[in-house]
């Protein structure tokens, strides 16, 4: 599909047909998708940093939002604050049937995790909202679930812990439950998808969790090299996994 102005898309989403809001918030991890979904830019909508792009994949409306530049710093806007407005807007917008959170994300090698091992989020929650308050406890914690997903489609990958946190880094607490976690079975540590399925479960809106790995916590390397270093790697396993959700959806 061709879109040549904004207000086009969006009636032709008013449409039959289903809407998948992607969200994703490096522009290097949305590039393979959006490649290979054949979807074109969007204009900018009001003052937001948020990236759009759009298009109509397997007869689906597909919406792929990331979360831009940070005008000062000149990087890639990252984290749960970023990520619950890029959910708002784009929830607000569009109006999907469904949104799927993609992105890169560490793992452990005690739960077999390798670089490009896909998952799908089971349980999502934060691990750095610590509000030692009773009924707050719980709340910081959050405990968000894919809601409404089909059966065929949670099966396609292996089901992990999602655990979000606005830190690339970890901390000794944060390592050690996690890995107590992770013997259990797949935890992935990554920085938006609580604060994206605190915003769809506002709004009702089926999210899938979709998560790619870029780094080994429990692994010999230092974390910022090892995830520049397997980010492509990474964002390209998680372009084919978006091609095989969408597909079922
Ligand atoms: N994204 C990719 N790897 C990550 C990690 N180890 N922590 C948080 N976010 C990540």
């Amino acid at each position: 599909m061709r879109i040549s102005n904004f207000t086009d898309f969006l009636s032709e989403s008013e449409s039959k047909s289903k809407t998948i809001l992607i969200l994703i918030a490096m522009n290097d991890e949305a590039l393979p998708a959006i490649k290979s979904l054949g979807l074109s830019p969007l204009p900018k909508q009001g003052k937001m940093p948020f990236m759009l792009y759009g298009g109509e994949h397997q007869g689906k409306k597909i919406v792929l939002m990331t979360s831009g530049k940070d005008a000062k710093y000149n990087v890639d806007n990252v984290g749960t604050q970023v990520a619950s407005s890029m959910a708002t807007v784009g929830i607000q917008q569009f109006s999907p049937d469904i949104v799927i959170n993609a992105g890169t994300a560490g793992a452990f090698s005690e739960a077999k995790s390798t670089i490009g091992s896909v998952y799908i989020g089971s349980i999502i929650k934060y691990h750095d909202r610590r509000i030692p308050i009773p009924g707050f406890e719980e709340y910081g914690k959050g405990d968000y679930e894919s809601v409404n997903i089909p059966e065929s489609v949670k099966n396609l990958f292996p089901q992990a812990v999602v655990s979000t946190g606005n830190s690339l880094d970890i901390t000794d607490a944060e390592r050690k439950s996690m890995a107590e976690l992770a013997k259990k079975g797949p935890i992935v540590k990554e920085m938006e998808a609580a604060a994206i399925a605190q915003v769809c479960s506002w709004n009702e809106t089926p999210l899938l969790v979709l998560k790619s790995v870029t780094d080994i916590i429990d692994g010999s390397e230092q974390t910022a090299d090892e995830f520049q270093k397997n980010l492509q790697i990474a964002s390209g396993a998680l372009q084919d996994a978006l091609l095989k959700v969408i597909g079922k959806i």
